[in-house]
């Protein structure tokens, strides 16, 4: 019961702020005005669990990935001729971006590169290994596919604090293993990224809490290897 006048008063002060919190919140998940787009998933938030639950899948896609984009866009509102291009362009030659807004187009560009890929490559009921070309040059360059799988995972564990572990093509076409701190791409440094793992802990903290171990042993499992092999295999056409 709200007996007090100053009971009733900071009721009314708690429902303002939480009105006033829904209003920030809508102002936040609103669409973008572009020209940049949060791409959708193209499955259900649920489709990989029990290894990556549905509520990581839906605050990583919805708030971690939308927020990259929105600040992105915010980041080149007054540069049209940035806005023209794909954001993959503006993170292979940063230095053609305007110091002012270089660090946000870094930061946050690359967040949107790195997210978009990594929706990507994921799925419950995809290849569970890399066929063709890409399986041939793994053998090749890491000896097997199970001592990539070790190496990539290494690299993952080792990536202090928030980042990302890489398999990419170097500027020779060469397959590469590589880490990257915060939202840092390959494509900055002239590679081009395959597989993307995402080891900040808003991709596992929810279901993992701190054993990225865990995480990486369960992201394994839901790489899909269809559309790297294929991408491997355009890419050194
Ligand atoms: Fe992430």
């Amino acid at each position: 019961m709200l007996t007090t006048r100053r009971q009733v008063l900071s009721a009314l002060g708690a429902a303002a702020a939480a009105h006033l919190g829904s209003v920030r919140l809508a102002a936040q998940t609103a669409a973008p005005a572009g020209p940049f787009v949060l791409p959708p998933l193209a499955y259900a938030f649920d489709a990989l669990e029990p290894y990556i639950d549905a509520q990581t899948m839906q605050l990583h896609h919805d708030r971690h990935h939308a927020a990259y984009v929105d600040n992105l866009n915010k980041a080149v509102a007054n540069f049209p001729d940035l806005a023209k291009r794909p954001v993959e362009d503006l993170l292979r030659d940063l230095n053609s971006v305007p110091e002012t807004i270089r660090t946000a187009v870094r930061n946050h560009g690359g967040g949107h590169a790195n997210h978009t890929l990594y929706w990507q490559i994921m799925s419950k009921d995809g290849a569970k290994q890399p066929v063709g070309e890409l399986a041939k040059a793994i053998d090749q360059r890491f000896g097997s596919f199970s001592s990539f799988q070790d190496q990539i995972t290494r690299a993952a564990t080792g990536v202090f604090g928030s980042g990302w572990a890489w398999l990419s093509l170097d500027q020779n076409k060469q397959l590469a293993i590589v880490p990257t701190p915060n939202q840092d791409t390959p494509l900055s440094t002239g590679q081009t990224p395959l597989l993307g793992i995402d080891v900040w802990e808003h991709a596992y903290y929810l279901k993992y809490q701190n054993r990225r171990a865990d995480y990486l042993a369960a992201f394994h499992k839901v790489i899909n290897w269809d559309p790297i092999s294929e991408r491997y295999s355009q890419l050194t056409k």
